[in-house]
């Protein structure tokens, strides 16, 4: 029998959250899996105020039937969200659907952080499979591609369907993708693209993890549990 592995992590997550307590203030990430997640949730639209990484998140939570708090308050007690690409450390590239930098403030302000992930996004090092995702600032996004063109990376501007032009997220940054042939240290990665001014944030999750729940195509899960190094948790 064959699973679909994205369904799988969300399934995994869902039966996870009830062995970390009663999360009253939860955060929904961005992207397919995590709707799987919010569509299996549905029995919890009444007891949980939820907090959205994303403009879509927020409407599709809505339209389940969902409190979506706005403006958006913290710290959650749990967020989940989805991944591009994972390792072996529980480091993470995310950002494939453009909202990297809500997914990444709401990690930062979760007491505990839960991702789910088919199994095939393993890799084993991040950004050899696919590019990172970095939000620029707008006005200036040709100097900041330059800069992280002399850099040595290989920068392409994210472009939309149903609209000409460039991907602009949901806070007003462009999204660019870097291809890093070279650096293979995920933090050495973050610090050097950082180091740009007008690079807003970048899709490399670095010690955010406490689990990532792998959804199997065999069907079933495998909940990882890393040690968190990022983030506020609840006092
Ligand atoms: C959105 O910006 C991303 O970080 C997503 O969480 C990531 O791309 C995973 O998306 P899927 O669950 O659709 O693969």
């Amino acid at each position: 029998m064959s699973c679909d592995p994205a369904f799988e992590a969300a399934r995994g997550a869902l039966e996870l959250l009830p062995t970390l307590g009663s999360p009253r203030l939860v955060g929904f990430g961005t992207g397919s899996t995590v709707g799987f997640f919010m569509d299996l949730a549905r029995g919890y639209s009444s007891s949980w105020l939820v907090v959205a990484s994303s403009i879509d998140t927020a409407i599709r939570a809505s339209m389940l039937g969902f409190t979506v708090l706005n403006p958006p308050r913290g710290p959650l007690d749990v967020y989940v969200d989805g991944v591009d690409e994972f390792d072996s450390r529980g480091n993470m590239v995310k950002g494939g659907g453009g909202a990297l930098l809500g997914e990444k403030i709401l990690a930062f302000n979760s007491s505990v952080n839960v991702f789910v992930a088919s199994e095939d996004k393993l890799v084993e090092v991040l950004g050899s499979r696919r590019p990172i995702p970095v939000e620029v600032v707008r006005e200036y996004t040709p100097m900041v591609v330059g800069a992280l063109e002399n850099l040595g990376f290989r920068v392409s501007l994210r472009v939309g369907s149903g609209k000409r032009g460039p991907v602009v997220s949901d806070w007003g940054g462009v999204i660019v993708d870097v291809y890093n042939d070279g650096l293979r240290d995920p933090e050495v990665l973050e610090a050097t693209l950082k180091s740009i001014p007008g690079v807003v944030e970048t899709g490399l999750f670095i010690g955010y993890a406490d689990y990532i729940v792998v959804g199997l195509r065999e069907c079933g899960y495998k909940v990882l549990r890393f040690e968190r190094k990022r983030g506020r948790r609840r006092g």
